[in-house]
């Protein structure tokens, strides 16, 4: 009988001893728990695990040092990622990436799991499809706006952050009857300002310029202020970047005579201590990361969708289309009326 050929990605895969975590783009909480995780759950199964300071930057100089269990101990509270991470431009060309190969080849690492964004994941794809590399994507990133999953590491304790924030500045506003417009990051999405405007009982929330209704946002708040509310608060998306609350300022002045404040969250948003279900999620993405190694299934991402958290292929994931969620925004117009 002739012997089955091996594709080449069955070959490459077929003996994986050690593989390297990395963080890319930006940070979020909750990204130790994945790293403490991936970490454990690969010494658990025998791996060799590696960790690679600076993302896929590091990655290019070789920053690159073994990890066992005790270098991801009491890290798990900590806000930030203790293999800390960059956003890469030089990772979108070929030649970088194969370079990056060669340094993992060269250090013995057979596979690769990188925490990150769309861009980071891509990266990671591509890497893949040139090389045979397995690799394995875990989403991270406060703005929860990852194709292929509805959760993303980072995004709960990034919207609690904000919702104190608000909480705060509602009672100042409510103390001098003021407006104030409140600015929470999301360079291409809505999820942190639509959450955080209806747990904090926004009067409206402002996504872009394009879709900036000052008329809406003015009816709102005088609606509120003729019905004997003592503040209103408004919460604007950052988009692609940050100032629009300036905007809403301007017009709500130049034609309304409404003498708003503006307060942006900005990184404030980024750091800190991760919630539980961060620490929750974040454990049982790097542990389902892991098991699909021993598995030998990839290139995949692990993805939270309809309450159940698995694998799912990283073509699939990259390319599936985010639809945004305008139930929220109703939602959040009902209730503050
Ligand atoms: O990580 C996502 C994000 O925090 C966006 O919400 C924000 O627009 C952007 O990163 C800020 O990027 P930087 O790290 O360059 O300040």
């Amino acid at each position: 009988m002739p012997s089955k050929k091996k594709s080449s990605t069955e070959s490459k895969s077929s003996n994986i001893k050690s593989f390297a975590v990395l963080c890319s783009g930006g940070d979020s909480p909750g990204m130790n728990c994945v790293i403490r995780s991936v970490v454990r759950t690969g010494i658990h199964h025998g791996f060799k695990v590696f960790g690679v300071q600076r993302g896929y930057a590091g990655l290019l100089s070789g920053n690159i040092h073994k990890m066992d269990a005790s270098s991801v101990g009491n890290i798990l509270q900590k806000g930030g990622t203790i293999l800390q991470t960059s956003r890469c431009k030089e990772f979108l060309q070929k030649e970088t990436r194969r370079e990056a190969f060669h340094i993992l080849q060269r250090k013995k690492i057979d596979a690769l799991i990188v925490i990150g964004g769309n861009g980071s994941l891509k990266g990671a794809f591509h890497l893949h499809r040139e090389t045979l590399l397995p690799v394995i994507g875990i989403p991270g990133s406060i703005d929860n706006d990852i194709s292929g999953t509805s959760y993303s590491i980072g995004f709960d304790t990034a919207v609690q952050t904000a919702i104190d924030a608000v909480d705060k500045i509602r009672d100042t506003a409510t103390s001098h009857e003021r407006t104030f417009i409140v600015e929470v990051m999301g360079r291409k999405s809505p999820a942190i300002a639509l959450y955080v405007g209806v747990c904090t009982g926004a009067e409206n929330v402002v996504f872009s310029e394009k879709t900036l209704n000052i008329k809406e946002i003015y009816n709102d708040i005088k609606r509120g202020i003729d019905r004997g509310k003592s503040s209103s608060i408004i919460i604007v998306a950052e988009g692609e970047k940050p100032g629009l609350s300036y905007e809403v300022q301007k017009r709500l002045k130049q034609n309304y005579q409404i003498d708003a404040h503006v307060c942006i969250l900005g990184h404030i948003q980024r750091g800190g201590k991760p919630t539980s279900i961060d620490r929750f999620m974040g454990s049982k993405m790097g542990y389902l990361a892991v098991k699909a190694l021993t598995e030998k299934k990839f290139p995949v991402v692990v993805a939270h969708n309809q309450g159940t958290t698995d694998i799912i292929s990283m073509d699939q994931s990259i390319n599936s289309k985010e639809e945004g969620d305008l139930t929220t925004l109703d939602l959040l117009k009902t209730l503050s009326i």
